[in-house]
């Protein structure tokens, strides 16, 4: 079971404060044409948790992660990450400042071998400077370290037997696998994780769900949007809901899935997910 206790003083009320926040977020408001995508008055994420943040489809959780990772701009609102002003920050500055997010694999990623995509993960890395590009011994043990890290995670997280595979040839849950591994290469500090278990089978979700809580372990913070509450409960320590763009509950999942807030959200949206057997 996940390590609760930092959390537990802290009330399950949306907007809570936490008492060692990395990432904070303000009044975000995020509108498409007449419709309010987003609308978050205050969010914290501790330091060193795993926190889910669910909804129904349409609720906001993919618009609020760009906007937390630089990939969208707010029309109204601030954040800091680790203390640092997030707003008019390019996603790439983001990386380098260790918030990292995971993509699905674009067609030209699909193109490339899964070394190269391991590669290419590691440009976001903190002390990655043009000094090292433009000096060719620093550039040649550069090269190595990258390639070193790059197998060690690769083993890690068995893909190791596939690096000069093209990415496109991996199954869905081996993409998974790639996605994470590849964002691990720019030594994050907090990842980001859209999605991690769609679409994979289930003998891979164990070992996804194990990889995020190494995450933690290795002192990493952990924000994720997922469907599946039965995943959302084993793994997070705290999670948010969202629903049409406001945050409208938070606490652990067991508080946060009989609030009643929460239901009516699902059950308006007419949504399939099944909160569990609290219900
Ligand atoms: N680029 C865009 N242009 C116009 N509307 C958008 C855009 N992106 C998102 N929206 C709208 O904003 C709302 C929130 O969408 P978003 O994708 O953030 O929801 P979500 O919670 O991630 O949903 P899901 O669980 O289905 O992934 C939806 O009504 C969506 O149609
Ligand atoms: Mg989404």
């Amino acid at each position: 079971m996940p390590d609760t206790t930092v959390l537990d003083g802290v009330a399950h009320e949306p907007g809570v404060a936490k008492p060692d926040p990395i990432l904070i977020a303000d009044g975000v408001v995020r509108r498409f044409g007449g419709l309010t995508a987003v609308n978050v008055g205050h969010f914290e994420v501790q330091r060193n948790t795993i926190t889910a943040l669910i909804g129904p489809n349409g609720a906001g959780k993919s618009t609020f992660f760009n906007l937390l990772t630089s990939f969208d701009t707010a029309q109204e609102g601030s954040g800091t990450f680790d203390g640092k002003p997030l707003r008019k920050v390019s996603p790439h500055k983001v990386a380098r400042s260790g918030m990292v997010r995971t993509f699905q694999l674009t067609k030209a990623l699909e193109g490339m071998s899964v070394m190269e995509n391991m590669r290419l993960g590691a440009q976001d890395q903190p002390g990655e400077s043009l000094l090292t590009a433009f000096v060719p011994p620093l550039w040649k043990s550069r090269e190595r370290e990258i390639t070193e890290q790059a197998h060690d995670l690769l083993h890690r997280f068995k893909l190791y037997e596939k690096r000069d595979d093209s990415a496109g040839s991996l199954s869905g849950g081996q993409r998974k696998l790639l996605e994470m591994a590849r964002a691990l290469m720019s030594k994050p500090t907090m990842v980001m994780l859209d999605e991690p278990m769609a679409g994979v089978n289930p003998a891979l979700t164990e070992s996804l769900l194990e990889h995020i809580i190494e995450l933690k372990d290795e002192g990493m913070t952990v924000l994720f949007v997922e469907h599946d509450m039965h995943m959302v409960r084993r793994i997070s320590d705290w999670v948010a809901v969202m629903a049409q763009g406001e945050l409208i509950a938070e606490g652990p999942a067991s508080t946060v899935m009989q609030n009643a807030a929460v239901q009516d959200a699902y059950l308006g949206a007419h949504h399939d997910t099944d909160l569990g057997e609290d219900l």
